[in-house]
């Protein structure tokens, strides 16, 4: 299993030692929420960001990318650090070309899917991924609620997996705590993004403790 703490929920006026909390946190992947205005009601940051807190930092680089048009930002996030790049398949027809772009580049290649898009939009491409995101809340804003009814989605994410002998991770991201982490466990979700669950803890070496033993205790299991 892999705890993602979000960026996002970072004090940002002082980045570089938030995403070192995390690190010494004992966080795994660094996500990092890149949102354009225009995709989601809302900017966060860009890639020269990214490129500052990449060298100081031994973590995963997990960037989503909340961009209409993502084709022109790859290569600079890449350049700047990103391992994994995440594109949402609400681009309907850009989705294939781009999950090819990502690859092509040498990177690992992440698809998300907002609360009302159906598990089925993400079924063409479950061979073609690293990673599948199953939004738990609609993207744009740290710390709203959990939307339960993505559950079923988890579900169908992991008898995917199993049915079709893929590799893919599942992860859940939005409203994530250390309950609702674990209902998402118990659904198959193995990658946990939270932002105002770990960085408004004062405490988040402790809070990572909780959500991981939560989670490892309540794995689905085949
Ligand atoms: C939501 C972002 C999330 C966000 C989650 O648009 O994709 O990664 O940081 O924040 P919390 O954990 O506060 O819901
Ligand atoms: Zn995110």
């Amino acid at each position: 299993m892999i705890i993602a703490p979000s960026l996002l929920a970072a004090d940002f006026g002082k980045l570089t030692s938030e995403a070192d909390r995390a690190e010494r946190s004992g966080g795994d992947w660094l996500h990092l929420d890149i949102m354009d205005g225009h995709f989601v009601p809302n900017i966060s940051f860009g890639p020269e960001v990214v490129s500052i807190l990449k060298p100081q930092s031994k973590m995963f680089f997990d960037v989503h990318l909340m961009c209409s048009r993502p084709e022109s930002l790859l290569e600079s996030f890449l350049k700047a650090g990103a391992d994994q790049l995440t594109i949402h398949a609400e681009l309907d027809d850009k989705v294939p070309d781009l999950i090819w772009k990502i690859k092509n580049l040498g990177c690992k290649v992440g698809l998300a899917l907002n609360p009302p898009t159906p598990i089925t939009a993400a079924e063409p491409f479950l061979d073609q991924i690293d990673l599948l995101l199953v939004m738990t809340v609609n993207p744009g804003f740290g710390g709203q609620s959990f939307m339960y009814e993505c559950l079923p989605k988890i579900q169908q994410a992991w008898d995917w997996r199993q049915s079709k002998g893929l590799g893919y991770r599942i992860e859940v991201d939005g409203g994530i705590d250390n309950i609702t982490a674990i209902e998402c466990s118990r659904m198959g979700a193995d990658t946990f993004v939270s932002g105002t669950g770990l960085f408004k803890k004062r405490n988040m070496k402790q809070a990572i403790r909780k959500m991981r033993e939560g989670v490892e205790n309540n794995r689905k299991r085949s």
